[in-house]
């Protein structure tokens, strides 16, 4: 059986484009592959944030994901750090990388750009992702558009510690969702929804409060025309609307643009399909939140099935390396 890995930080709260474009795909995925699904928290900390708030949001973001329907009996779900296999890899990926390489990513010179404080981590940050990837002997990694490049990184690592040191990872292939499932901001679609976006407005979060929700999509920006077509380059608000509808209801964005004449009946519709696709995953959630016992059980269950697999390959790579057994 295909193995499947990704991976997402626990920082900020999941919203709507991190839920169609990315987990809901993973929910899918457990049923067709072995997968293993790991909250970064290692990631996370290349930029300096509370103790607290790590703590609080790892906690969330694996509760959340639980909720949404990755099921620990079915996949393995598990947090970075309880797998200290990572650390440990990631420092061979260090030193299979090449600094010009790691300094050529887009999303460190983003990051970097903003940044008041740039951490090595942050630079580096693309050898733990790879390290994640490679200790599972994974296949594939479905991700975001914005990953292709750290995926190809990381093929490009497992390739070259295969020729120096001999045949040691898989070299894994990305899969990124179709452009359909690409949800963009509610107040500006020409933008990726995203949670450095600018207004709130533009963001609706998977733990939101439903009325919220349904305000957002009424004063979702559309045009000055009123028909109803998808044409994401002409009519990126209207279109993304329709992709949302479609993602939620599982249909195909330009025949629903068919049944509207009118503005105001897409949005309602689209605000209801949203909120019915957010309803079970809430009370799901809260139903979780009320017993914390049962998902530190989870998590634990998670890390101890993926260091099984992944101590097998970081003692590939200590002997390949020539790393001296202890013996
Ligand atoms: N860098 C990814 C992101 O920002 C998160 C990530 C970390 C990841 N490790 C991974 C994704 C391994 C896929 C596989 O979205």
């Amino acid at each position: 059986m295909a193995r499947v890995l990704s991976g997402i930080q626990p920082t900020g709260a999941l919203h709507l484009g991190n839920l169609l474009g990315a987990v809901r795909n993973w929910v899918e995925d457990q049923h067709r592959a072995d997968s293993y699904f790991v909250v970064v928290d290692l990631h996370a900390l290349t930029v300096p944030k509370s103790p607290e708030v790590l703590r609080r949001s790892t906690v969330e973001m694996a509760t959340l994901l639980t909720a949404i329907g990755l099921d620990p009996d079915v996949c393995t779900l598990f947090v970075q750090s309880h797998v200290p296999a990572h650390a440990e890899l990631s420092w061979f990926m260090e030193c299979t990388a090449a600094f010009g390489e790691l300094r050529r990513m887009v999303q460190f010179k983003d990051k970097s750009d903003r940044a008041e404080f740039v951490s090595a981590g942050l630079f580096t940050y693309p050898a733990l992702q790879a390290a994640d990837i490679l200790l599972y002997d994974t296949d594939r990694v479905p991700v975001g558009d914005d990953q292709r490049q750290h995926l190809e990184l990381t093929r490009d690592l497992a390739a070259r510690f295969n020729a120096r040191y001999g045949q040691t990872f898989v070299v894994p292939e990305a899969t990124i969702p179709r452009a359909g499932a690409r949800v963009m901001d509610l107040q500006n679609p020409t933008d990726k929804m995203s949670k450095s976006s600018s207004s709130e407005a533009g963001i609706v979060y998977v733990l939101e409060d439903l009325e919220a929700v349904v305000r957002k999509f009424k004063r979702a920006v559309t045009d000055s025309e009123s028909e109803v077509r998808y044409d994401i380059v002409a009519k990126p608000g209207v279109s993304n609307l329709l992709s949302i509808l479609a993602a939620c209801t599982g249909q195909d964005p330009a025949s629903l643009a068919e049944g509207y004449s009118q503005y105001g009946p897409l949005k309602a519709d689209t605000a209801e399909a949203v909120v019915e696709t957010l309803r079970p995953v809430q009370a799901r959630y809260a139903e979780l939140s009320a017993d914390p016992g049962a998902m530190t059980a989870i998590l634990a269950k998670g890390a101890e099935k993926a260091a099984a697999v992944a101590n097998l390959t970081l003692t590939r790579a200590r002997d390949a390396l020539g790393l001296l057994p202890r013996g």
